[in-house]
């Protein structure tokens, strides 16, 4: 009945990126790393390192914070062994900074700076490539496409990271170990030493390297700030200060023997601005995306056309209450209207096209840096909290977008299946639950329960101040003695003394099993 509705209106799909990652709601990883990528409020790694500033603060001020997020990155890629298929971009780098090649406070700090992202199904090593494609932006560089799904190690790799005092013959097999070859080595180290200044060799890590005083604490690798490739330039004319290149201690003079290792013919390549670009892009593409052989990662994540956001179903005063924001890219100048639609689970509530509701309310939300080179200005949230009858409640919604431009409304239906809402047995309620900063009560309704049901959250925490990576725990609900039964649902609940990133929320009711995804954004954007 509702399809011949849909057929008669006229197609208006966005045109896609080819090769993108489709999202098909419900799906807790893409939604996540979506809003990571595009919505600054979801992750530190899209807002800390912008203006390629410094980070400030007691313990090492003169810092690019992009430059740290980058080295981090590279550490952590260079446990990778192509032979074996271990190592590689997966976080293992919390478990190795007692390596002496991992010496500086940029590597906890930077973690740090990511502890609160990661969630159940996003690792601290999807969040750590985040901040690289950050960092190259924040400075200038270009845009490298994002990928996810790479999984977190759980101990440290081998001690692998080449190291300035080691010859060429050692570096060129390193590279090669980690997937690259001889090129792309000489590329990847200029393009990974381009940030230029405030980024560099610090005299209190490399004191036998850095031998001069350097008044900043650190000498840089090139005489600008941002991603640029004066490191290269420099290093044609002979202007540069790069101590890896000049410095008097010649057994340390590593980036010298990499990019002479060919008789300069890459570095000539790379004193072009656009072919620099091209390349880095393309080269600390490939170093974030090696990882384990065991991981596969999603396609390259573009900011979804539409998306369906924050949406909760709980029983309140006689009905279902539900809430759900359809997110779309901001059009300027169209003034849109959204209407949603959903069916009845049983009987005939609805109407054969479906019971409908105006959103409430339609907001901004900006979008991150990424976001606007993408030509992404910002994103209106068109929110709706219509009351569904509790006796036939809800099985599926969409909607209709009208850009009161004269064209013909279309149909938002999750690429024509549906937003289907699976059960209403077990439901998380947001206005019986309380997330204070002390502690976390969480409050679920179950459906009809005369007998017990067994309710568990498994949840995701953060990580502490020494291994910021993140941590479960199973905890256990109970009936809740402060919420009576009412609607036909009885209300379990349980409590974490700490704040939880997400919980996703199993049960087992009259032998049936549930499951339930509740991220907390309020904690994930902290
Ligand atoms: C033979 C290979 C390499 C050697 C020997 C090497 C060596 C070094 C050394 C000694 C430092 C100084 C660290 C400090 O004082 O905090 C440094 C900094 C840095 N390296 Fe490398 N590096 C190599 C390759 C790379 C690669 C491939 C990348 C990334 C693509 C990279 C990115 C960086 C960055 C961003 C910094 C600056 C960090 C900061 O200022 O906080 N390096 N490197
Ligand atoms: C970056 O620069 C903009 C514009 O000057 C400023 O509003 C913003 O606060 C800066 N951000 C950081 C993190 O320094
Ligand atoms: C990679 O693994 C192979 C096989 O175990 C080993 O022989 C080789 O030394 C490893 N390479 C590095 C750089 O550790
Ligand atoms: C490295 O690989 C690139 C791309 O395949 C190729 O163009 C280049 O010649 C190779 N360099 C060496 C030293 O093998
Ligand atoms: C130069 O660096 C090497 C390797 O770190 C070190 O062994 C040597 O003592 C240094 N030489 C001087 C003169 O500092
Ligand atoms: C470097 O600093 C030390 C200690 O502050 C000082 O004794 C020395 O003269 C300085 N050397 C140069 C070349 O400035
Ligand atoms: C940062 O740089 C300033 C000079 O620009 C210097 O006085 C200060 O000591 C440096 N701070 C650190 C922690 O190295
Ligand atoms: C490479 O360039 C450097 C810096 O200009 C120069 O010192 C060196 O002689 C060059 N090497 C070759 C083989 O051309
Ligand atoms: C939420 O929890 C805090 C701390 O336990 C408590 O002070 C507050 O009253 C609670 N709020 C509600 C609405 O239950
Ligand atoms: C679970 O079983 C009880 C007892 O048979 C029944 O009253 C209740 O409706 C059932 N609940 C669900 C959700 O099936
Ligand atoms: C409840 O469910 C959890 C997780 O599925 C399971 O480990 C536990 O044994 C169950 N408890 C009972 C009493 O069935």
């Amino acid at each position: 009945m509702r399809r011949s509705f849909l057929l008669c209106l006229a197609s208006t799909s966005v045109p896609l990126v080819l090769g993108a990652a489709v999202f098909n709601w419900p799906d807790p990883r893409l939604d996540t790393l979506d809003d990571q990528l595009y919505r600054p409020f979801f992750s530190a790694a899209s807002r800390l390192a912008l203006n390629c500033t410094a980070r400030g603060g007691l313990t090492d001020t003169n810092a690019t914070v992009a430059a740290q997020w980058l080295r981090l990155a590279y550490h952590d890629v260079a446990t990778h062994n192509s032979t074996t298929g271990t190592g590689g971009l997966d976080a293992s780098i919390a478990y190795e900074f007692n390596h002496l090649q991992n010496v500086g406070v940029g590597m906890l700090e930077s973690l740090l700076d990511f502890a609160t992202a990661p969630n159940e199904y996003v690792s601290m090593a999807d969040v750590i490539a985040q901040g690289v494609i950050h960092a190259v932006i924040d400075c200038g560089g270009p845009i490298i496409p994002y990928r996810g799904g790479r999984v977190d190690a759980t101990e440290a790799g081998p001690e692998t990271v080449p190291e300035p005092q080691q010859d060429l013959a050692s570096h060129i097999a390193s590279f090669q170990a980690q997937g690259f070859n001889q090129t792309e080595m000489i590329t990847l180290v200029a393009c990974g030493h381009s940030l230029g200044e405030s980024s560099g060799v610090r005299k209190v890590d490399f004191p036998l390297i850095v031998t001069e005083n350097a008044s900043t604490g650190i000498q840089n690798f090139a005489s600008t700030l941002g991603f640029d490739n004066t490191v290269v330039t420099e290093y044609l004319d002979s202007t540069t200060d790069n101590v890896l290149v000049v410095g008097t201690n010649i057994s340390t003079r590593s980036d010298l023997r990499i990019f002479s290792s060919d008789a300069n013919v890459t570095m000539q390549r790379l004193a072009s601005p656009d072919t620099f670009n091209e390349v880095c892009a393309d080269l600390i593409g490939r170093m974030i995306d090696t990882v384990p052989s065991t991981v596969t990662l999603t396609d390259v994540i573009e900011p979804f056309d539409f998306k369906v956001w924050n949406t909760m179903l709980f029983p309140r005063g006689g009905s279902l209450a539900f809430l759900a924001t359809l997110r779309i890219i901001t059009a300027p100048g169209l003034s849109r209207t959204v209407t949603m639609f959903w069916t009845s689970r049983t009987g005939t509530f609805c109407p054969a096209g479906g019971c409908s509701a105006q959103a409430f309310e339609v907001t901004t939300s900006d979008s991150t840096l990424l976001g606007q080179l993408k030509g992404i200005p910002s994103f209106d949230l068109h929110s709706f909290n219509p009351s569904i009858d509790l006796a036939t409640s809800i099985s599926s919604f969409w909607f209709e977008v009208n850009n009161n431009d004269g064209s013909t409304p279309f149909i938002v239906d999750n690429n024509g299946a549906n937003y289907i809402i699976e059960q209403d047995v077990l439901l998380f309620d947001p206005r019986r639950s309380n997330f204070s900063t002390g502690g976390t009560t969480m409050v679920v309704g179950v459906k009809d329960s005369s007998t017990n049901a067994n309710v568990t959250a498994l949840s995701t925490l953060t990580g502490s101040t020494t291994l910021p990576l993140p941590s479960r725990d199973t905890v256990v609900f109970e009936v809740d003695a402060t919420n009576p039964p009412a609607d036909g649902y009885t209300f379990y609940a349980a409590t974490l003394s700490r704040k939880a990133i997400s919980n996703s929320i199993h049960a087992t009711i009259n032998g049936t099993a549930y499951s339930l995804w509740v991220p907390f954004t309020s904690a994930a954007g902290a």
